[in-house]
């Protein structure tokens, strides 16, 4: 008898500004997901965030004894809150529910998708689900409380100042703690949306604004002159790194523009031409970086390694891409794991997780 195949939800669009880049990480996924072993149920989320299925209250607190409070779920409809709905919760008491889902792979990048929102809706949902949960997520996503945790944990991060939405500093000031040039970019970003590079005054107040366009949390960060190695981690408790790779931009940095527009902005070298000192010291910091964010199941490190040998971690990225050209995926290929493999492994660990966190005791 054929083997029931698991049910994998694809969630992949999103309201972030990097809408775009998911459409393309989640075609390349939902093609190499295995379909000998998976059912695979595409679910799109458009721009004003609302769930689309591809292809295809009451009386609920018995205060009859005021001293135990108990929930009356008698005769009580099930709901459930409506996903970009303005607070409409839908009455699922009529509604065929019948369509489980075993595993939900979020392919979702930025706010909404890669911060902890909807990863808190799917451990609501109690479902298993690939990659970081509501902290690692949060966390992860947020590069001021990022980079706090690392400093934190000895890990060499670049000198900084985050202003909150109505605190603002001068050039002058700015200028004699992080020196010249530096970056200013919102906390809560990815896919570089919002940065920008600042080399003069002409150039500060115009940047700052732009980053507060995306968040109400912005970075001013010390420039880091170094090559950009990224590094792929694996696993949950006991996480894996593979080999680093070199992202070489021809350009002032490693704008959107370069990332995904320009084709000859950036050119990636895997493996990235290293010593195995310098490959060892890297895997240890991406591995630190990882368990130290409370990240479980992927997770890709990238870092500045200047001339002096010196390694900076700047960010970590919970929900890496997953387009044909991404680093992430091709950094494990490098390491003999071709993505349907991949695919199978963070699959795996997302169920791992959940049966692991099922046993947790939830009385005493
Ligand atoms: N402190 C820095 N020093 C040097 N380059 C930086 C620094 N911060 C950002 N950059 C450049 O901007 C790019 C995007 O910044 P990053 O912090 O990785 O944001 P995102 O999450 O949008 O990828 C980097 O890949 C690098 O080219
Ligand atoms: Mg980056």
């Amino acid at each position: 008898m054929a083997k029931k195949k698991l049910k994998i939800a694809v969630l992949f669009g999103g309201k972030s500004a990097e809408h775009e880049v998911s459409l393309r990480s989640a075609e390349n996924v939902i093609n190499a997901l295995n379909k000998n072993k998976y059912e695979v149920i595409l679910i799109g989320i458009n721009k004003a965030g609302q769930w689309i299925l591809g292809d295809k209250g009451g009386k609920l607190l018995d205060k009859t004894n005021p001293k135990l409070y108990k929930l009356n779920t008698v005769n009580s409809d099930s709901v459930a809150l409506v996903p970009q709905g303005s607070g409409a919760i839908s009455n699922l008491s009529n509604v065929n529910s019948k369509n489980y889902i075993d595993v939900i792979f979020p392919v979702l990048h930025g706010p909404f998708g890669e911060d902890g929102t909807v990863q808190g809706m799917f451990k609501l949902a109690n479902i298993p689900f690939v990659g970081a949960s509501v902290l690692g997520s949060a966390v992860g996503m947020n590069k001021d409380t990022m980079k706090r945790l690392l400093r934190d944990a000895d890990i060499p991060i670049c000198k900084f100042i985050t202003l909150k939405h109505g605190e603002k500093i001068s050039f002058k000031k700015a200028k004699k703690k992080l020196g010249i040039p530096f970056f200013i970019k919102p906390a809560n970003m990815g896919s570089s949306v919002g940065i920008n590079k600042v080399k003069n005054k002409k150039d500060f107040d115009k940047a700052i604004e732009e980053a507060f366009k995306f968040d109400t949390k912005i970075l001013i960060e010390e420039f880091i002159n170094g090559r950009e190695i990224e590094c792929s981690v694996l696993g949950n408790e006991n996480p894996i790194a593979s080999v680093p790779g070199e992202v070489i931009v021809n350009d002032e940095f490693y704008s959107y523009n370069t990332k995904y527009i320009d084709e000859n902005g950036a050119t990636l070298e895997i493996p990235a031409n290293l010593s195995q000192k310098t490959i060892k010291k890297i895997q240890q910091l991406s591995v630190k970086t990882f368990k130290v964010l409370n990240c479980e199941g992927f997770g890709r490190v990238d870092g500045f390694l200047t001339k002096n040998g010196k390694f900076y971690i700047s960010e970590i990225n919970t929900i890496p891409g997953f387009t044909s050209i991404s680093m992430y995926p091709k950094l494990w290929e490098a390491n003999g794991l071709p993505l349907p493999k991949l695919l199978d492994k963070l699959i795996s660990l997302a169920i791992e997780r959940f049966k692991r966190e099922q046993k947790l005791k939830t009385s005493i």
